[in-house]
């Protein structure tokens, strides 16, 4: 274990949100009538750049961020469970073939617990969301089943006793990507609640990028040629999953404000359909899980380099 991650793992029991944040995440969306500065995800909003919505009202535009918001909160909070958790437990108790060390078991553990209460504490945030929109909660749970059924296609294409390399792959990404991610839409939150919450996050994430970029070449050096065919193919996949702006919600928020259905495709396709958000946003979006995986040598693999090279990533 590198020095950077043993410190990390070293301070987990007075650092770590759940040992040692006594914050409530309470949004107090009653008292603080919510104004566009409640939620202000801009980043995830793009579609509102468009003429189309030019004449929104204040309301209407913190309408459809806020169910960005909880679209993004209610994906993460199912995501640390089934996903990261997934894979934490399969890495703690030796469900892999691959030989890590107990000290990489046990922090598997400290992960564990972290997304238990990164889970619980997003969740909290999205039920208050869906009261204070009165929203049914099935309309927003639809749409996130959408992204976890893309999520679980991933790898559909190779023998189904590989899919724990869909797992890895998909966990390797997130847990990579999560850092940063969470930095930039932090730029641009100002509700205090809503800032601590993705503050909180973030000091955990930190430990759970290094630790998964320090396992990444302990695992590659271990697998065969064609497990590493599938994990660098997954993860490619996982990218693409994870790194194209989420669009199906608008489905939700904008038909809420009365725009029909066949509008609101046009309007997707019209923002997103384009080389720039389907490869050069992808692609910078991704750059810091690009950069690991050139360190690691994951491109000296002939057919994972041409999948990237092919997808527009590389
Ligand atoms: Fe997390
Ligand atoms: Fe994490």
């Amino acid at each position: 274990m590198n020095r950077a991650l043993l410190s990390a793992s070293d301070r987990w029991d007075s650092t770590s949100s759940v040992r040692s944040n006594p914050n409530t995440y309470d949004l107090n969306l009653a008292a603080n009538s919510a104004s566009s500065k409640t939620w202000h995800l801009s980043g995830y909003s793009g579609i509102l750049s468009l003429p189309l919505f030019a004449d929104l009202s204040e309301d209407d535009i913190n309408y459809v961020m806020g169910l960005q918001l909880l679209e993004f909160v209610t994906k993460q909070a199912r995501f640390e469970i089934e996903c990261v958790n997934k894979v934490a437990q399969d890495l703690a108790f030796g469900n892999y073939t691959y030989v890590i060390s107990d000290e990489f078991k046990l922090d598997a553990l400290k992960i564990y617990t972290d997304e238990g209460y990164h889970s619980y504490f997003t969740k909290k945030l999205a039920n208050q969301i869906i009261a204070h929109f009165k929203l049914p909660e099935h309309e927003i749970s639809s749409v996130v089943n959408i992204h976890f059924s893309k999520i679980s296609q991933i790898g559909s294409q190779f023998d189904k006793k590989y899919s724990y390399l869909s797992d890895l792959a998909i966990v390797f990404v997130a847990e990579n990507q999560i850092v940063a991610d969470i930095s930039s839409e932090m730029k641009s939150v100002v509700h205090e609640p809503i800032v601590s919450m993705f503050k909180d996050h973030l000091v955990d994430e930190v430990f759970h990028a290094k630790y998964f970029a320090e396992l990444l070449p302990i695992l590659w050096g271990q697998m065969t040629d064609y497990e590493q065919t599938v994990l660098g193919i997954n993860i490619c996949e996982s990218m693409i999953v994870l790194g194209k702006p989420r669009t199906d919600i608008y489905y939700v928020s904008l038909a809420k404000l009365g725009f029909a259905e066949e509008v609101i495709r046009d309007a997707i396709d019209l923002k997103y359909n384009n080389d720039e958000w389907n490869r050069v946003r992808l692609k910078d979006r991704m750059k810091p899980t690009i950069d690991l995986l050139s360190s690691v040598g994951v491109f000296q693999h002939d057919l994972v380099k041409s999948t990237f090279q092919q997808k527009g990533l590389l």
